[in-house]
């Protein structure tokens, strides 16, 4: 049939997807440092977790790392938006590394919070998933007041020193609903458990879910452009599935994309994850193209405006290189 009339082919397409203003910050963190200072410039672990992203950057003589001790001496190393642990930083400093932190501000932000309330007493409940590095980062800032609860499941099993004196706090990129539902569990067993001042899980997380949301019921297929270690590219597939869509895959590449998904499909939705180029939906989008899927409809939940600055250390050697 002919584009819009019954039976058509189409694809939704989410709005806000792709890059939030953290992962927009790193990458143009490591893009500035290998300008300024030219290669090698290392960076400890993905800068954001998306394979091309960091494939990209290795070509243009970014080293990723594993731990900070794989630095050579004295060198520079960037750290990645996810947030790393007080301890990470003093290896740095012992190794004597110049470091440049690219930590997003609102993973930032959540550390500062651990910092605040374990000061006072409290144990943290961090909603989050084990092993991630942005998990390790925060838990990092006050670990012996923390506990990670990893999903409703885990609540039972939590066991606090004092129930008067508990704070949940969480990861940014987690399923917004689902983590609502650990909140509501972790309640009903410690009903003095305090909020966090403001929403942990960050904006562009929820925006994105937002998006996914609206269109899921009208999708056969939601395809999430983004790589598997990518928390909330992950979620996003959960969410289609969870809010109706028949089917849901993530994918890194065009390429990946499997004819047998497009089977008796007549609406594809198509989003990406925070850490992801553009230019990757736009494969996605001719690959859909070339399978008679050509018109594409915008689904927008919100606008984005919000940026971040540079960080400081890099800011100032760019300031003072002219
Ligand atoms: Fe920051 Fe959220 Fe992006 S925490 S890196 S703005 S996904």
């Amino acid at each position: 049939p002919e584009p819009g009339t019954p039976g058509a082919r189409r694809v939704l397409l989410a709005a806000p997807r792709g890059y939030c203003a953290g992962v927009d910050r790193a990458v143009v963190t490591v893009e500035k440092a290998l300008e300024l200072y030219g290669p090698p410039v290392y960076v400890r672990k993905e800068i954001v977790h998306n394979k091309h992203v960091v494939r990209t950057l290795e070509r243009r003589g970014a080293i990723f790392v594993e731990e900070t001790d794989e630095v050579p001496e004295g060198a520079r190393v960037i750290f990645s938006a996810h947030g790393v642990s007080p301890a990470v930083h003093e290896e740095a400093r012992q190794r004597s590394l110049r470091t440049i932190d690219a930590t997003c501000p609102l993973v930032t932000k959540v550390h500062r919070e651990a910092v605040r309330f374990a000061a006072d007493d409290y144990t943290i409940l961090l909603i989050g998933h084990e092993g991630h590095e942005e998990v390790e980062g925060t838990a990092g800032e006050a670990p012996e007041n923390t506990i990670l609860v990893e999903s409703p499941e885990h609540v039972d099993a939590v066991e606090v020193p004092d129930p008067e004196r508990v704070v949940w706090l969480s990861q940014t990129t987690l399923s917004v609903d689902e983590t609502m539902e650990t909140v509501r569990r972790l309640r009903e067993r410690f009903p003095a458990l305090q909020d966090p001042p403001s929403d942990d899980i960050c904006y562009a997380t929820q925006n994105r879910q937002v998006a996914v949301k609206q269109m899921a019921r009208e999708c056969d297929l939601v395809i999430v452009v983004g790589s598997q270690n990518s928390s909330n590219s992950k979620r996003l597939v959960e969410v289609a599935v969870e809010h109706g869509a028949r089917d849901g895959h993530l994918v890194d590449y065009a390429e990946e994309i499997d004819e047998a998904w497009l089977e008796g499909v007549r609406t594809v939705g198509v989003t990406s994850g925070a850490s992801v180029p553009e230019l990757l939906v736009r494969g996605v989008l001719e690959r859909l193209a070339a399978h008679g899927y050509e018109d594409v409809q915008p689904v927008t939940a919100a606008e984005e405006s919000i940026l971040f600055a540079l960080p400081t250390e890099l800011r100032r050697d760019l300031k003072t290189a002219g």
